[in-house]
């Protein structure tokens, strides 16, 4: 059986400086599924997620999203996926659907079919009743939806989440999972998610991959990778046999991250 493949990467390598932030990363993401990238902060998720989503060159190594060379064409493969960056995005002076509109606008949906993309995107994440609000009116749970719909609003066919829960609430964060999960019921969608939320990953993910330091040191399904370790083990287990590392000791960026998260939602909303 042949699976389409999402997305294909080999060889990416990535350096800032002197920090070698991606340093030989091979992945392949099969169409449909929702793929997790764990791992601590500083361990080069965001900057290979940038390499897939065209936003950083993927030269020297190769990636293909859905059989599109993003080298080559990278018009071509931005035109298939939708991006979610870490800090948020959204315009607080704007209202909800002048944000998506904008996107809209900005990833070529077409004149005629915008105003209907902006309303669907807007309703699957169950905005569009507050959609004339000003994002500055949203909760931090409402602005990273807002978000989702600016990057679903061009229907791509691969999602790319930068820690899309971050800073958020229980509540807030469930009812992100729950519109990506319906989107991807009704579109087939292929989700790449960055996380370093072992236990969400563990409930959201059909596959996640052990990022460390650059590299991917163990790739599966959580189940294989826990029950590897042992019975009882948590993904956060798998991750601290795989690499000798526990995943909130690694730089404490971890927590930065998430102040400098909830500080632009309160100035967000
Ligand atoms: N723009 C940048 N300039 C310099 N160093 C960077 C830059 N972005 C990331 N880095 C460094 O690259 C490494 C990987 O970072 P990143 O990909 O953001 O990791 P993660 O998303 O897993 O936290 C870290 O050491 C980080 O400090
Ligand atoms: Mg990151």
């Amino acid at each position: 059986m042949t699976e389409e493949l999402a997305v294909c990467c080999e060889g990416l390598r990535h350096r800032f400086g002197d920090t070698v932030a991606v340093d030989g990363v091979d992945l392949r993401i099969v169409s449909g599924e929702v793929f997790g990238l764990l791992g601590p902060n500083g361990a080069g998720k965001t900057t290979t997620i940038r390499m897939i989503a065209t936003l950083l060159p993927a030269a020297p190594g190769a990636i293909e999203v859905f059989g599109v060379d993003v080298n080559r064409r990278k018009l071509a493969a931005r035109r298939l996926i939708g991006y979610v960056p870490q800090q948020l995005s959204a315009d607080s002076a704007l209202t909800g659907r002048e944000n998506v509109e904008l996107f809209a606008r900005l990833f070529d949906v077409p004149r005629a079919q915008r105003r209907d993309a902006v309303d669907a995107a807007l309703r699957s994440v169950g905005l569009d009743d507050v959609a004339e609000r000003t994002a500055a009116t949203y909760s931090g749970g409402m602005v990273r939806r807002l978000e989702l719909a600016q990057a679903l609003v061009s229907a791509p066919r691969l999602l790319v989440l930068d820690e899309p829960t971050i800073g958020l609430d229980p509540i807030a964060r469930a009812g992100v999972w729950e519109r990506i999960d319906e989107v991807r019921a009704a579109t087939g969608m292929t989700v790449l998610v960055t996380t370093h939320y072992m236990e969400e990953a563990d409930r959201q993910c059909d596959r996640v991959a052990l990022m460390h330091r650059g590299r991917i040191h163990r790739e599966g399904t959580p189940l294989e990778l826990r029950t590897e370790v042992g019975p009882e083990a948590t993904l956060e287990d798998a991750f601290r046999a795989v690499t000798g590392d526990a995943l909130g000791e690694s730089t404490g960026e971890g927590m930065r991250d998430v102040r400098a998260a909830r500080r632009v939602a309160r100035r967000v909303g």
